[in-house]
């Protein structure tokens, strides 16, 4: 987009002077408050709404030089809600591209059929109409209905926004999926900062008046907002979601006070305050003080381990701070204790990770 503007009839500035390259293969969020032109911008990708000035290129090509229909036919659209038609079954929704494409019915519902299991629809739901779907699984369709006719490029108009947060974890989850094994270019609008980070390979903060803020990796966002707005707009957490960005690879785990049930009396002369106490396979089980070891007494509670390695070190000290004991229980993939680590060690690590946090803006961790 080079310096596109929108103005409406009535005088309104959607979106001021919008320079932005979007990457392709990847997903770009559009990010900001209610009313600062991401839905006027992501339909002037598509021209369902024509720039008032400026240029949009799409692979070099002015936009404005190709028939309006090629273009919307190479762009996939969600919007909230889904908008799928009532009175078409769920397979007949997502076939609908295709047929207008031309394409048989048989083999148009065929598609269908692949695109729901792509995005995670059991096949028993093709005949149902869409009111007989939940939330979630109606905005599953809308995802697969955009992908029918194998767009190049999605365009997503905030379509998690109505729905709990569960589901929307799953539909989040989803789609990076679906990203990663397609390699189509989104251009993902919502207002939601978590989900712009979590998404986002680039985000752009538009402000109101539809302006850029900031265009950037979200880790660089996070560590560097370019000024006050885009910082208030991060929110009061924004270091501690930052911390989602930085593995818990480097972190020092001790074995010193994991014991196993039964075999592990001996051990309680060890001079750590809480010793944790797993199971024959070295699962854990709970935290106990040494001399209560031999007791058989209740243990307290773990919390939830992190996967050392694979797990941030947001999910790490997340561990601790949920811990009673203020350590952290790392895990192996299979769930088997791989260490413990404290509250102190952890903040060691992080503040670590904010010397060396200028070149993290790739690094990208899950958890
Ligand atoms: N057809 C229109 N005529 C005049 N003004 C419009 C029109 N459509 C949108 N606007 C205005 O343009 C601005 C940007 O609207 P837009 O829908 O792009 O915002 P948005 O960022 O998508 O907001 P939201 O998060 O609420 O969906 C708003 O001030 C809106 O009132
Ligand atoms: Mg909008």
């Amino acid at each position: 987009m080079d310096s596109v503007t929108k103005r409406y009839p009535d005088g309104t500035v959607a979106v001021d002077r919008l320079s932005l390259e979007i990457p392709d293969r990847s997903i770009t969020v559009l990010v900001g408050p209610s009313g600062c032109g991401k839905t006027t911008t992501l339909r002037m990708i598509n021209r369902m709404i024509e720039p008032s000035e400026g240029t949009i290129l799409i692979d070099g090509k002015d936009s404005r030089q190709q028939p309006v229909n090629t273009l919307r036919r190479s762009m996939g659209y969600v919007i909230q809600n889904a908008g799928l038609f009532q009175h078409r079954t769920i397979v007949d929704n997502i076939a609908t591209v295709p047929r207008l494409l031309g394409w048989k019915k048989d083999k148009a519902r065929e598609r269908a059929r692949e695109l729901m299991d792509r995005v995670g629809l059991d096949a028993s739901l093709a005949k149902r109409y869409p009111y007989q779907l939940s939330g979630g699984q109606q905005q599953r369709v809308g995802v697969a209905r955009a992908l029918a006719a194998d767009p190049p490029v999605l365009l997503m108009d905030e379509p998690f926004s109505a729905v709990d947060p569960v589901v929307r974890k799953g539909l989040q989850d989803e789609l990076l999926r679906i990203q990663a094994e397609l390699g189509k270019t989104i251009v993902f609008v919502t207002h939601d900062i978590d989900e712009a980070v979590k998404l986002g390979t680039m985000v752009a903060v538009l402000r109101t008046g539809g302006k850029l803020a900031q265009f950037a990796p979200p880790a660089e966002l996070l560590s560097h907002p370019a000024d006050e707005f885009v910082e208030d707009f991060l929110g009061a957490d924004r270091g501690v979601r930052r911390l989602s960005f930085f593995p818990s690879t480097g972190l020092e785990l001790t074995m010193a006070p994991v014991v196993k049930a039964g075999g592990g009396a001996e051990r309680a002369a060890t001079d750590a305050e809480f010793l944790l106490v797993t199971d024959a396979d070295g699962r854990p089980l709970g935290w106990t003080r040494p001399r209560d070891l031999a007791a058989d007494g209740q243990l307290l509670p773990y919390g939830r381990p992190f996967v050392a390695g694979t797990d941030s070190l947001r999910a790490a000290l997340d561990c601790a701070v949920l811990s009673p004991t203020g350590w952290a229980v790392a895990v192996d993939t299979d769930g088997k204790v791989t260490g413990v680590v404290s509250q102190q060690t952890i903040a060691q690590a992080i503040r670590g990770a904010h010397d060396e946090g200028r070149t993290d803006a790739d690094a990208k961790v899950t958890g």
